[in-house]
């Protein structure tokens, strides 16, 4: 029997590779354009750095996890997102020390044991970006403009922005409290992992999909309205902001994020195309992060996009790669003169074949390479669109500029 992939696990086949790279290189422009530079953190990390930031009741690190020991005893962990090792690589290399802001984004594989279906594998790649040392409410505004350019660079009218605040520590627990009493009251009608999250995760029940969790939240107390006077003044400017850079958005003061980390303004883009995987894009503010991963006291901001679901809502557009050039070869000289230049026949195969394969790869011009065209130094530039041809001289720059003028 032959080996398969593991399940959740997908192999990305040439005819979707172009819509990735298109994908990639959308992204590189604009972060580019914002001031982010790239970093590339390892895939695997110290099981505790995942545990530590994401937090240890979180379905992610409960459930989801790749964790395995390794032959040295150490427990290590596939990264599950890319915030965390981030973070780790910031303070590793004290970066809040070289710059005061730094702007980084990641791009690469995720892993979480997760029951795979259209939009959800247990493999699935992230493009993110993470903005450190500003609290300021215009960066939070920035992100989030840069997140809706993206969409809009990329064509996409959908997913749409909605927004939150979780607040801060000074005003979390007193909401955490009203929240509690508000399910206290409610216990019987909520699912058993609500009611045990009761007394670690309280939020997670505004969350949940279970009939009777949706409707016995209805009424709860929101954190928005219990939003210490600092975070609701910082909530209040990220709106005012993004209404001034006309980014469209809406409140949902029920979006509870599945990480621990976060604070204040948090943010979800949110398609009904994709079925129950709805979030195409997540994430916000964790200003307590850094301190607590063993760093100074370095607010963050910054958000995830799924790539295939990104490519999913693309869709089929084809992105395949046309040659400019096709070059036939005839004869053994000009075999050994075109090999160095690009990809030619290599099989012995006839003019006519070698054309034929010009049309499937849709190549935009041709050449015939023979002794005749060594010997002259010029040969014939053929248009395949209309056949219409030219001779030009048999160098780089010759066919080039042929090419580009049309
Ligand atoms: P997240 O919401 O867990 O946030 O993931 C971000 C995005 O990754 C989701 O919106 C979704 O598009 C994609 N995604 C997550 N799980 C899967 C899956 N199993 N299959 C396919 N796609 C998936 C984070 O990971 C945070 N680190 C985002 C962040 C960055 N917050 C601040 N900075």
């Amino acid at each position: 029997m032959s080996i398969t992939a593991i399940k959740g696990f997908n192999d990305l086949l040439p005819s979707e590779s172009g819509l990735w790279q298109f994908i990639e290189q959308t992204a590189r422009q604009v972060f580019a354009r914002y001031g982010f530079n790239e970093i590339r953190v390892p895939i695997v990390e110290k099981t505790e750095l995942f545990c530590r930031s994401i937090g240890d009741t979180t379905d992610i690190v409960e459930k989801e996890m790749y964790t395995f020991t390794d032959k040295g005893g150490s427990s290590l962990t596939l990264r599950p997102e890319g915030t965390a090792s981030v973070m780790r690589a910031l303070i590793e290399h004290k970066l809040y020390a070289l710059d005061s802001v730094n702007k980084l984004y990641y791009m690469g594989p995720m892993f979480r044991h997760e029951r795979p279906q259209k939009g959800r594998y247990r493999q699935f790649h992230q493009i993110g970006a993470e903005v450190t040392g500003a609290s300021d409410p215009l960066i939070d505004a920035q992100v989030l403009l840069m997140v809706s350019r993206l969409f809009q660079e990329l064509g996409l009218a959908e997913p749409s922005l909605q927004i939150n605040s979780l607040g801060c520590p000074a005003c979390r627990p007193a909401y955490r409290e009203a929240l509690v009493a508000f399910l206290a009251e409610r216990q019987g009608s909520l699912c058993e992992d609500c009611r045990r999250r009761q007394g670690t995760n309280p939020l997670r029940a505004l969350d949940c999909k279970v009939p009777g969790c949706v409707e016995a939240t209805q009424g709860a107390p929101a954190m928005v309205e219990h939003l210490c006077p600092d975070c609701n003044d910082h909530f209040a400017a990220v709106q005012g902001y993004l209404v001034s850079a006309e980014v469209p958005f809406s409140l949902n003061p029920r979006m509870v994020r599945g990480l621990d980390y976060y604070t204040r303004t948090t943010f979800e883009l949110v398609t009904g195309l994709l079925g129950s995987q709805s979030a195409v894009a997540a994430g916000g503010r964790y200003d307590g992060l850094v301190e607590q991963l063993g760093g100074p006291a370095v607010p963050g901001i910054g958000f995830a996009l799924g790539v295939e679901r990104v490519a999913l809502l693309l869709g089929d557009r084809s992105f395949e790669r046309v040659p400019d050039l096709f070059i036939a070869v005839m004869g053994d000289a000009a075999r050994t003169a075109g090999f160095r230049l690009m990809e030619t026949d290599c099989e012995g195969k006839s003019l006519k074949s070698q054309m034929r394969r010009a049309d499937k790869l849709k190549a935009r011009y041709s050449i015939v390479l023979g002794d005749t065209e060594l010997a002259a130094g010029s040969g014939a530039l053929k248009r395949m669109e209309d056949g219409r041809q030219q001779t030009v001289a048999l160098i780089a720059e010759g066919i080039a500029g042929a090419i580009t003028g049309g």
